[in-house]
């Protein structure tokens, strides 16, 4: 048996333990102290449950000059993410049994962390071909991927969803609500897909979703959180709480649903604290700056954000912002029950994904620090609190915060 030692949070706090960790790669024992083959301590440096980030674009395969799945696994796993949930805008779109199965063919051994799979049915009919999906992603409206569905389409799929009792992730934007005109920049931005196009989609499903299992993508403001039907959960993105319009980044604040005014941001930042949001997942979506670098209206929507998610708020956790226990709730145990997988949470029987962080060591973010393909962050300069050692299933994928071992990520399977 190997042994892990530090400052455990278990069952709700912080502990002096001991991590006993099995051949399987499983926590077999968590004690105030262990003898193992292999000893690590870790000192006082917290270990806490790897995050699990519910919402990411890794590209691969087809769009693979923004990110592959090698380097945003990497990023991530830099990050403390030990699971991602992959979205299906990839080339080809994951939309049928085919395309779900050659993903998985392309992405087999070759990722730093493990991962599930979204599908994007278009039809009740293509949601029972997709069962293999650990969940499904429905875009209420047009954002990268060209995935977009109509009112009827999207009855169907959660109809569909109902019946085989999967989640359905949405992108909740009513298109009908979009204001037409000039969009110049991050202002103009967010009043031509407005915070009242993302509360008029929370209605429509909240009407319209039956016994569906929902999850809503990025909620950008206190609006649309209030307007979150009953029942179901929601996210929100590091970009939304970090960044607003005020920020000078043009086009590379671009994003859907947009940032929005400080005041929304500062709004958004309370609700958190006050635990009104289930998870943070970090829509990590990168473009190249190429791609970018174009006029406003003309950019591709989206930004880089899976390194970053954790160690922002890790951060703002040890300033006494937020609780630790929120914290860990927000990034890796609740996620992991919206998914439904036997991950974010440290005890027997679970995973060895740990992340390992001295909460005293604070960086200013930099772009060659993360090692995304696309090379750059809207959270450059930034301080962060990065984790120093992260294991997936008992082995380090990352040691003195540098990549350490590649492609023993492994797809996850749903409860
Ligand atoms: C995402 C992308 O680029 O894939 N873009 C974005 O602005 N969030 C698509 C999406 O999740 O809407
Ligand atoms: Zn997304």
């Amino acid at each position: 048996m190997r042994v892990i030692r530090g400052r455990v949070f278990f069952r709700g706090r912080l502990d002096a333990l001991s991590l006993g960790i099995g051949e399987n790669g499983k926590i077999v024992a968590v004690k105030k102290s262990l003898r193992g083959d292999e000893e690590v301590d870790h000192g006082d440096s917290l270990i806490l449950p790897g995050c699990v980030d519910l919402h990411v674009h890794m590209r691969d395969p087809g769009l693979t000059d923004k990110e592959d799945f090698p380097s945003g696994t990497r990023s991530a796993a830099m990050g403390g993410v030990t699971t991602i949930a992959e979205m299906p805008n990839t080339a080809p779109p994951v939309t049928s049994r085919l395309a779900y199965e050659e993903k998985v063919a392309a992405l087999r051994g070759r990722g730093a962390v493990d991962y599930v799979l979204y599908a994007a049915p278009r039809s009740e009919e293509a949601v029972t071909r997709l069962g293999e999906a650990a969940a499904f992603k429905a875009y209420m409206a047009e954002s990268t991927g060209a995935l977009q569905v109509g009112p009827g389409e999207l009855e169907g799929i959660l109809r569909g969803a109902q019946t085989s009792r999967k989640l359905v992730v949405v992108h909740a934007e009513d298109p009908r609500q979009f204001m037409r005109g000039k969009v110049r920049g991050l202002e103009d931005y967010s009043a031509a897909r407005p915070k009242a196009a993302e509360s008029s989609a929370l209605h429509w499903l909240a009407s319209s979703r039956g016994e569906a299992r929902i999850h809503i993508a990025h909620v950008t403001c206190v609006e649309a959180l209030d307007a979150v039907p009953s029942g179901a959960t929601c996210e929100v993105t590091p970009h939304h709480l970090f960044l607003d319009t005020s920020r000078p980044i043009g086009a590379r604040g671009k994003v859907n649903p947009p940032l929005r005014l400080p005041v929304d941001r500062e709004a958004l930042w309370d609700a958190f604290r006050a635990g009104r949001i289930d998870a943070i997942a970090s829509d990590h979506a990168p473009h190249t700056l190429d791609e970018k670098g174009v006029p406003f209206d003309e950019a591709p929507a989206g930004l880089p954000g899976v390194a970053t998610s954790f160690p922002l708020l890790m951060r703002r956790t040890r300033a006494g912002e937020i609780d630790l226990a929120r914290l860990v709730s927000a990034t890796a145990s609740r996620p992991a029950e919206i998914l439904g997988i036997a991950k974010g949470i440290i005890e027997v029987g679970r995973d060895a994904d740990l992340l390992v962080v001295d909460p005293r060591t604070a960086e200013r973010i930099r772009a060659k620090r993360l090692r995304y393909k696309c090379g750059w962050t809207p959270f450059e300069e930034m301080e962060a609190c990065f984790p120093h050692t992260v294991y997936l299933r008992g082995e380090s994928v990352v040691e003195d915060g540098e990549p350490a071992a590649e492609g023993q990520g492994r797809l996850v399977s749903t409860e």
